[in-house]
């Protein structure tokens, strides 16, 4: 079946600080977002992309996607051998999803969902979620272990405030979870159809109708640029890559 990746990149970034919006901020000189369309189309298995883009610069993210195309392209539809598309996003990052899903023409049978936040996901890393959807599972996620032990709290009225811990989990039962998320169509469709709460991730609205999601391993490069110190650290791992 064919593999279609879906990114939303229609976030603000506000934890970044102030600025563009997060997915057009510069690694390398090259805009995340170009980052993580370029890390889904080096899987020779993805022949479509849909970014979803800020709901007023789908055209600018359109135009940006052709000035970095590959030769080979052409205008507004392909990058060589990955054809993409740019659609308006939404409010949160689950509506923008559900547009992307909308906008994917029929015979792509294999959903990647991908953040625009993690433009240095290696390629072993999205072709091994693949392998793992093409090998019956209705959803896979990338995950892995975590270096810190994690603690529940009873969040503080006033921030800032110390916060009574209610319980540990045990750390070696828990994994940090990353994308590309890997899906069965149309198991992702009904999971964008039926589940209405706020999630942050597209693998727990499957959870929620009940199949199975599996982890396989993923990539200490697949991290989400979230936060100032979050760059320097993509920066850099750029760098060691370009040596
Ligand atoms: O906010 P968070 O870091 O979880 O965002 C993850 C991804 O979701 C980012 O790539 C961001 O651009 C995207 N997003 C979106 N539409 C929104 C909010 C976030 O596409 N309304």
């Amino acid at each position: 079946p064919h593999v279609a990746a879906v990114i939303p990149a229609a976030g603000r970034g506000v934890r970044l600080g102030p600025g563009a919006p997060k997915a057009l901020r510069t690694l390398g000189g090259t805009p995340m977002l170009v980052h993580a369309v370029r890390a889904m189309a080096a899987s020779r298995a993805v022949s479509l992309v849909v970014v979803v883009a800020p709901p007023d610069g789908a055209d600018e993210v359109k135009s940006l996607l052709d000035a970095h195309a590959l030769p080979g392209g052409t205008p507004g539809g392909s990058w060589g051998r990955t054809d993409f598309l740019v659609v308006p996003g939404g409010e949160s990052r689950q509506e923008s999803v559900r547009l992307g899903l909308e906008a994917l023409p029929p015979g792509h049978d294999i959903v990647l969902v991908h953040d625009a936040a993690r433009p240095l996901v290696p390629v072993d890393t999205v072709d091994a979620v693949i392998e793992a959807v093409r090998d019956g599972a209705p959803a896979v996620v990338p995950a892995l272990p975590l270096a810190d032990t994690v603690k529940q709290v009873e969040p503080a009225a006033t921030p800032g405030e110390p916060e009574p811990v209610v319980a540990t989990p045990d750390r070696a039962l828990l994994r940090a979870v990353q994308t590309p998320q890997g899906f069965d169509r149309a198991t992702l469709v009904r999971a964008h159809a039926t589940v209405t709460d706020n999630v942050t991730d597209d693998a727990s609205m499957v959870e929620q109708l009940g199949e199975r999601v599996v982890a396989v391993p993923g990539h200490e490069e697949a991290f989400k640029v979230t936060r100032p110190l979050d760059m320097v650290l993509a920066e850099a791992v750029l760098a060691r890559r370009r040596l």
